[in-house]
């Protein structure tokens, strides 16, 4: 494949360790699939890229926040217009609470349309005595425990592109035809109000945003402006020859964007900073994100940033924080004061879900609505106390009302979890909890701005 002078070797990756790459069995298999889906359309475009990266510039400066969130892991059979919808109405509910009573324009980015791969801190499973690999995700085996269904499956990673066109298809077509029209607000909780208190509550702002654009048309706005939103897909970036083949030099700039999605993050376990993962993202020019758990230090941090967003622009990287509720509050200061001393502009995000995950008496592993509040609130805290701008929340959580973290307005205990605990990786709030969640994050900015 070809590579640019500009942006050195896109193929140095392959020289360096390379964390949670599945074994594929035969190699003359997976170079066939990747040359097939270098062949394949781009699923968004560097026009689109750049964008959000200057949406994420304003993020960093302080000026607006991030709303990103999906399913742990998305998998084929919940690539269908149902799910798409409901996840989407959810993030668009979630985003109009946040815009309204925090009065902060919100960047929307979905764990979407191309979440299909899962970094696993074990490689195999063991259930009743047997072990088989662990499930990747569904762009590597299938969910089954079985060992047909276990085996790394390079085709998977054509599926994964499909799927992640149809789902990118299902939320341009959403945001733009006039389903996420403002004026759509009510429609939007239709299905929800009578039974949640979130939804009750949500009704009645609703009620003030509508009387608000009646106001503004009133005085001359037109109504239109607020027609369709922005939206973007994002998804870890883990599987890299997946993510190689999807890397094209955009005419215009003579840049290489990983055409796969609009924003690309690099997890907790794969952000060693001689690793192939940084090296491969700080290749491209999309606006890219790092996880940084509990064991980071200040220097790793300054680092990564080094690495990864050498010329110090603005909006092209994000630290996504995830502490856990007990530790953020002296997890975070450090990395924050050293960064901000010594690094250049970045975003703030918060993912208040992966150092909360337990696992309940029944063997579900599961969160704690209030743990992933106080991890929230403990993120403002330390902002506010540095000066700094708390930049957005990144979020597990889904359109349906399973039943997979406990606590929230409809209080789910953990006796309740196996009602329906239906997701393929990660627990994940569901609809009441994730408004709910929007309520309290608006609540925490307003009040600390
Ligand atoms: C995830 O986002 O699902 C994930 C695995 O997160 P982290 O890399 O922060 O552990
Ligand atoms: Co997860």
């Amino acid at each position: 494949m070809s590579t640019s002078s500009i942006t050195g070797d896109l193929d140095a990756w392959r020289a360096l360790p390379a964390l949670q790459q599945p074994d594929w069995d035969d190699p003359a298999e997976i170079r066939a699939v990747a040359a097939e889906l270098a062949k394949q359309p781009p699923l968004v475009f560097a026009g689109e890229c750049d964008q959000l990266r200057a949406r994420l510039g304003e993020v960093a400066r302080g000026e607006s926040f991030v709303l990103q969130g999906g399913d742990c892991a998305e998998t084929f059979e919940g690539s269908n217009a149902d799910a798409v919808k409901n996840k989407l109405k959810t993030l668009l509910q979630m985003a109009v609470v946040l815009t309204y009573a925090a009065s902060v324009p919100v960047v929307k980015i979905g764990r979407m349309a191309g979440q299909f791969a899962k970094p696993r801190s074990k490689p195999t499973e063991v259930r009743g005595g047997v072990e088989l690999p662990a499930y990747r995700g569904d762009a590597v085996n299938g969910f089954d425990f079985t060992a047909g269904s276990r085996r790394n499956d390079p085709h998977r990673l054509l599926q994964a592109y499909h799927c992640s066109a149809v789902t990118l298809n299902l939320c341009r077509a959403f945001t733009k035809g006039g389903y996420a029209d403002l004026r759509q607000v009510h429609a939007w909780n239709q299905d929800f109000v009578k039974t949640s208190p979130a939804g009750q509550r949500y009704e009645q702002l609703a009620g003030e945003i509508d009387r608000a654009l009646s106001f503004m048309k009133a005085c001359g706005a037109n109504p239109d402006e607020f027609h369709g939103v922005e939206f973007y897909s994002s998804h870890e970036a883990l599987l890299l020859e997946y993510e190689r083949a999807l890397t094209r030099i955009d005419h215009l700039s003579g840049q290489p964007y990983d055409v796969s999605a609009h924003f690309l993050w690099i997890g907790e376990r794969t952000r060693q900073i001689d690793g192939a993962h940084v090296d491969f993202l700080s290749r491209i020019r999309n606006p890219i994100g790092v996880k940084l758990g509990p064991t980071t230090t200040a220097d790793d941090a300054l680092a990564l940033m080094d690495k990864l967003n050498p010329e110090g622009d603005p909006g092209r990287l994000t630290f996504v924080t995830r502490m856990g509720a007990k530790k953020i509050r002296d997890a975070l200061p450090p990395l924050i004061e050293k960064v901000t001393q010594e690094g250049s502009p970045v975003a703030w995000i918060c993912d208040p879900m992966h150092g909360n995950t337990f696992e309940a008496p029944s063997g579900h592993k599961t969160r704690r609505f209030d743990d992933v509040l106080d991890e929230v609130a403990g993120f403002f805290e330390v902002h506010r106390s540095l000066g700094t701008h708390p930049g957005g929340i990144h979020i597990e959580f889904t359109g349906d009302d399973v039943t997979e973290c406990v606590g929230g307005g409809h209080e789910i205990v953990e006796g309740d979890l196996h009602q329906r605990y239906e997701t393929a990786c990660d627990p994940r709030l569901n609809r009441g909890q994730s408004l709910d969640l929007a309520f309290m994050v608006a609540e925490l900015y307003r009040k600390s701005a």
